[in-house]
This record gives structure tokens, sequence and C-alpha cells, in this order.
């Protein structure tokens, strides 16, 4: 599978996030990240569907949201109907976690499920059928800047093994620490759809960080 560059922009200048967006977007990403985060299920609040619309307006790039928020049906149509066409809710939380990638597809947006480091990839076997994407985060949700976790190595391997006998479509994204070292590793051991937030936004040149990241991944194979 191509590998697929989607830039979180939990790391961007919000006091000039248009024009950190322009950047990235000279380095050709293929998405933009939100990272959705209520204060309960994670130790951080973030933003919510009002910069979601934000971002449509100021981007034609499709859009991925995570949510780490302990009511997601609740906030759901918002970001579908704020234009989000893939949304990846965390798969250990309070909330019966099939119903909740049955209404994203249900509104017509792509559903994704998270895993945190600790939780089996088994986890995901019941879902996959209703799934375009699974998302293992290789830091401990809840804020950027943190150090990779090398579990998500294996977790990948592993997890690449399983879809390929059940449903080999499905893209293997991974957030957390992923720079033009880690993501070479992670794109030989089977992921495809990477999320960065520190080492895009907090380069010297955005846009040259972002074709980085993908020509890395080329060389890795
Ligand atoms: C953490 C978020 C990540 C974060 C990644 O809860 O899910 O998307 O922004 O940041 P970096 O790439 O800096 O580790
Ligand atoms: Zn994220």
């Amino acid at each position: 599978m191509e590998p697929i560059i989607s830039p979180s922009i939990l790391s961007a200048n919000f006091a000039r996030l248009e024009e950190d967006i322009r950047k990235a977007e000279s380095g050709n990403p293929d998405y933009f990240h939100l990272d959705i985060m209520d204060g309960h299920f994670v130790p951080n609040i973030s933003y919510g569907p009002m910069i979601a619309r934000t971002m449509r307006r100021i981007t034609k790039k499709p859009l991925d949201a995570h949510l780490m928020i302990t009511n997601p049906d609740k906030y759901i149509p918002k970001f579908v109907d704020a234009g989000v066409g893939l949304i990846y809710p965390h798969i250990e939380a309070p909330y019966d976690v099939y119903r909740t990638v049955q209404l994203i597809t249900d509104l017509g947006a792509k559903a994704g499920i998270t895993l945190n480091p600790g939780t089996p990839v088994e986890w995901v076997e019941p879902l996959i059928d209703k799934l375009d994407a699974v998302l293992l985060m290789s830091v401990c949700p809840g804020f950027g800047g943190q150090k990779f976790i090398p579990n998500a190595l294996e977790k990948t391997r592993k997890l690449r093994q399983i879809l390929d006998e059940l449903k080999p479509e499905v893209h293997i994204a991974i957030d957390g620490g992923v720079d033009t070292t880690t993501i070479g590793y992670l794109y030989e051991a089977g992921a495809n759809f990477f999320i960065a937030g520190s080492a895009v936004f907090k380069a010297k040149d955005i846009g040259q960080a972002v074709k980085n990241l993908r020509a890395a991944c080329q060389t890795s194979k």
C-alpha cells in the first residue's frame, strides 16, 4: 500500500493556522488529522467541531478525526456535518463500540478504530468488516511531542497478519512519535497511514517535513 501522510494540527500554531496549513500543503499531504480531546477520556482538552469546520474551509484535503472522548455518539454527527471523512473513536471506552462504528458508517463517513499502546490488536477482530482503518497509538493519547513506544512495531506486524487474512484493504494508521526514523520501520512492518504532529509542524520547513516523511517510507523498502 502507498504511504498516506496525515499531519496532526495539534502541533500547529493556532494563531496562524491557515498559514501553517498552506505550508504543510506545499509538501502534498494526503489528509489532515484532528485530535479531539474532552478532558475526561484523556487528561487534556483540545478543540471540537468548530475547528473541524474551520479546517474544512481552509483546505480541500480530506480530514480524519481521532476521538479521545467518552461520548462519541453525541458528537459524531457534528463532525460528519463539519466535513470529516474518516473518524476513529477509541476501542477502550465506556460505550458500545460496535454501535458507534455503525453510526459513523450510517452517516456516510469512513470508520476507523483506535487502540491504546496497552490494548491487544485481537480486540479489533469483531469489528473488521465495518472498518476502513485501525489506528494504533504509539504514545499514550493526550499530548503531542511524546516519545515513540516501540511495541507499536510488533503490534503492527501482528495486526497486518490478521488483516491480510480477513480484510487486507484496511489501513493501519500509526499516531504518536512518527518521524523520519520511526516511519521507515513502521512502513516495513505493514503500516501505511502515518499521523505526525511535531515532526511536521515543529519543523523549520513544514512542507519539506511532509515530503521527508514520504521519502523515508520509500527508502525503507
Ligand atoms: C496524541 C495525538 C497525536 C499527536 C501526535 O494524543 O493523538 O495525533 O498529535 O503528535 P506527535 O506526532 O508530536 O507525537
Ligand atoms: Zn491523533
